[in-house]
């Protein structure tokens, strides 16, 4: 069986240059529903570095901690306070529908019981556990989807091209047989991985240091979907992933983009560091939020758990805070698309699926009133999402034979205003329509 398997990843990987082509240029639609109506994911770094709270590998690459010193946190790495359970509900309760772990971050060690070296939780730290099965398990169990975080980068593996800025790497070409070895490790793990958790989702990282052509990324696709056809990749395998990545920074305009995820820390780290406690308020992600679907998107919103296994405090009210909103509001958020686009509203908007239903996101405890521009739609009821208390809109400035739309005022009842964020939802007579253009007087 395993040798029937290994000679099938090997096809996969003669086979898949041709494979892709047809899959980039039409990632099939089905397969990416589930994660487009997903909206919210939450992200976990957990490895060693949070047994010193320092940055995830990165720390020894940029030379602020040595390499053997950074290696040294193996030992501090218990897991021994670890509930995969309470962090499967903690992710449930905050609406979120899938969680990224990070299965092996650049530093190399392995959460799961690789059978490749004996860099892992299993073998290397006094948790002597696989700390993934369970993990994938519970989420499994909440009807979670799983995503894997994989580094491609391993900067402790003896056969990859150097882990320090200053230290004389190999390229893949002065080598070819030594980044060969690199690539069977690689590939092996990832073949652990593929088959005994078959995750809806692959996050992979650390794509930059080689080409598409020498990390063989048509290969690892063509590979992991022929063990799991519905697998989606994000989009850091060199050019052969299925959807973008941008990385803490919010798109300013809309992006032209048919699928894409923001990733963002909760503070200004990935994993656990308690010197940092410049942790975004639940208004900001909330608010953050709101952009991100507003313009089509998801956010992944990270979590770096402590070396024990227990999440910080600050970090599950943050979740708990997100799933209060999220509960409140959830026919505005989940299985919606992008909304109107900028001018129209002063904030982000999204859309029922059928379009029959526009979802307007107000800042905080709105005063005054809320105007609506261009909407050529007749409005059949408006309410507040959560109270449904229902709001007259008014319309101004119509002429009566003209076909520019008037504009639509709301205002809103003080008490049924959400302290973060209040949703209106309009019910449209009929598919969004807008009307985009200068005002003129007489326009056919
Ligand atoms: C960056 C960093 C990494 C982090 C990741 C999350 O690529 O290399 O440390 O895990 O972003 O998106």
């Amino acid at each position: 069986m395993k040798m029937k398997n290994n000679i099938a990843w090997f096809l996969a990987a003669l086979l898949c240059f041709p494979l892709w082509s047809v899959a980039q240029q039409q990632p099939s639609g089905s397969k990416m529903e589930w994660f487009k109506n997903a909206k919210l994911g939450i992200f976990i770094h957990w490895g060693i570095y949070a047994v010193d709270g320092i940055s995830e590998s990165w720390s020894f690459h940029n030379g602020t901690i040595t390499y053997d010193d950074y290696m040294k946190q193996l030992q501090g790495f218990g897991a021994q306070a670890y509930q995969p359970q309470q962090w499967a509900e903690l992710i449930k309760q905050s609406g979120a529908r899938y969680a990224v772990i990070t299965a092996k971050h650049h530093d190399g060690v392995a959460l799961w019981d690789t059978r490749m070296n004996e860099l892992s939780t299993v073998r290397s730290t006094p948790a002597a556990r696989d700390l993934l099965t369970p993990f994938i398990e519970a989420l499994r169990q909440h009807e979670i989807k799983a995503g894997i975080y994989f580094s491609l980068i391993d900067w402790s593996h003896p056969d990859y091209p150097g882990f320090l800025r200053d230290s004389s790497r190999y390229t893949a070409d002065d080598d070819s047989l030594k980044w060969a070895a690199y690539l069977r490790f690689m590939r092996g793990q990832l073949q652990e991985l593929s088959q005994a958790y078959h995750p809806e989702l692959w996050w992979f990282d650390g794509d930059w240091e080689h080409s598409a052509e020498e990390w063989e990324a048509a290969g690892i696709r063509a590979a992991l979907l022929s063990d799991n056809p519905g697998a989606i990749i994000n989009g850091r395998l060199a050019g052969y992933g299925d959807y973008s990545t941008p990385e803490q920074h919010l798109p300013i305009a809309s992006p032209d983009l048919p699928v894409w995820e923001m990733c963002m820390t909760m503070n200004d780290s990935w994993g656990y560091q308690p010197n940092d406690t410049n942790y975004k308020t639940a208004s900001e992600i909330i608010h953050i939020f709101a952009d991100v679907i507003g313009k089509g998107g998801n956010l992944l919103l990270d979590i770096g758990p402590r070396a024990d296994g227990s999440i910080p405090e600050e970090q599950k009210q943050l979740l708990h805070e997100m799933g209060r909103w999220t509960n409140a509001n959830h026919e505005a958020i989940f299985n919606t698309r992008a909304g109107m686009p900028a001018g129209h509203f002063y904030g982000p908007t999204t859309l029922s699926a059928d379009s029959l239903h526009l979802y307007l996101f107000l800042s905080g405890q709105q005063k005054g009133p809320v105007m609506i521009k261009g909407l050529k739609n007749h409005i059949v009821d408006a309410s507040i999402l959560g109270s449904g208390q229902s709001v007259e809109p008014r319309e101004v400035s119509k002429i009566s034979w003209s076909k520019v739309p008037g504009l639509i005022f709301l205002q809103l009842p003080d008490a049924a205003l959400d302290p973060v964020m209040t949703v209106v939802k309009l019910t449209l007579g009929s598919p969004l329509s807008l009307y985009r253009g200068q005002g003129h007087f007489y326009e056919d």
